[in-house]
């Protein structure tokens, strides 16, 4: 009897455990970040141009992966070591922002990060990166 209840009690403490890691990782509560004036509207000029996909995907592997992981999804290496976790390039969410929003919060935006103006210093190439990630809500 005393076996059962002790067995009962590591399935309890097993299930709080798992649900507390759901928690983290898909119920986080998303809140649009803030992008300066001058960026929401700026104008993407090469919107739709198939012909930088390529470019697109190799920048993105060369600088994001590490920590956005391979489909965006938050999950790259660097990612589990991280305070502020990735979040998920690839949800819903992200249709919230336009392009010019995109551009801000992947080069210019988030402190703690490499500086991607000057990593990334073709526009061309910063653009097919955001066009990327544009993609990447679709799959
Ligand atoms: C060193 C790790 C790291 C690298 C490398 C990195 N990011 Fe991020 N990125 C983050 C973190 C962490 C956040 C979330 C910050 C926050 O919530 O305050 C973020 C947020 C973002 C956001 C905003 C997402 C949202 O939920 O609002 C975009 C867009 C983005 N990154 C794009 C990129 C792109 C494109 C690259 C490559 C050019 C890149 N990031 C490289 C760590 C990284």
């Amino acid at each position: 009897m005393k076996k059962h209840l002790f067995k009962l009690a590591i399935i309890a403490l097993l299930a709080i455990i798992h649900m507390s890691f759901t928690t983290k990782t898909s119920n986080q509560e998303h809140t649009k970040k803030e992008v300066p004036a001058e960026y929401q509207n700026k104008e993407n000029p090469y919107k739709n141009d198939a012909s930088l996909k390529m470019i697109g995907l190799r920048n993105f592997n060369r600088h994001c992966v590490s920590c956005h992981g391979k489909k965006g999804k938050g999950d790259g290496v660097m990612a589990k070591n991280m305070k502020t976790l990735p979040g998920d390039l690839s949800a819903k969410y992200m249709e919230e922002y336009t392009d010019g929003e995109l551009y801000y919060l992947s080069f210019v935006g988030i402190a703690d990060r490499p500086d991607f103006m000057k990593l990334i210093p073709e526009e061309e190439a910063k653009w097919a990166v955001v066009n990327y990630v544009r993609a990447l809500q679709d799959q």
